[in-house]
């Protein structure tokens, strides 16, 4: 059965608990942190960042920010990009990333949007077979902090 989410949006009563979820130490190479991510949505306002909390119940298990829907530039792909996405360390491989990929893309399609772009680091144990599995294609761009860039076509779903 596909796991069970909702997208809840951070305030004062749920920030600390949001924060507090960590990834395993080896794959903090792939992804900043929700600290950090809160960080550079409120230094990057021409990114148009939305984020949200995501909930089993009344537990948290991961966090997710998007741009939404950006002007795309010579340093900002958009107009719907897959800026963060983490699961904390002890709720992974139980459904939550591909329930919040389903839900995001339901989200963004009921808003117009027809592909959503993301990248990763590349390395032993990134995300990128996760996104492969779900769908994502790689473009053959790299961006310029040597990210690779990946495509989901939204069309046909
Ligand atoms: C990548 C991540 C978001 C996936 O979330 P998740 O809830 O663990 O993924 P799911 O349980 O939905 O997994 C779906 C499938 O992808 C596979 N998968 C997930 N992460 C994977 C990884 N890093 N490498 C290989 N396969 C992976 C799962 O095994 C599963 O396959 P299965 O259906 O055959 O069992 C999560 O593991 C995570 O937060 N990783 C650390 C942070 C990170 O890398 N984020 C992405 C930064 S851009």
């Amino acid at each position: 059965m596909a796991a069970q989410i909702r997208l809840v949006e951070i305030t004062d009563a749920n920030r600390e608990a949001v924060v507090a979820l960590r990834v395993h130490p080896a794959q903090e190479q792939f992804v900043a942190s929700v600290e950090a991510s809160f960080r550079h949505a409120a230094e990057q306002p021409e990114a148009k960042p939305w984020f949200r909390a995501v909930y089993d119940g009344d537990v948290p298990v991961g966090f997710v920010m998007l741009s939404w829907n950006l002007v795309p530039g010579p340093e900002l792909r958009g107009p719907y990009f897959l800026w963060r996405l983490l699961i904390g360390a002890g709720f992974q491989g139980r459904g939550y990333g591909t329930a919040i990929l389903d839900e995001v893309v339901s989200l963004i399609r009921a808003d117009g949007a027809t592909e959503l772009i993301t990248s990763y680091v590349p390395g032993e144990g990134s995300p990128l077979p996760f996104y492969l599995r779900y769908g994502f294609v790689p473009t053959g761009e790299i961006d310029a902090d040597g990210e690779p860039i990946l495509v989901l076509d939204l069309t046909g779903r």
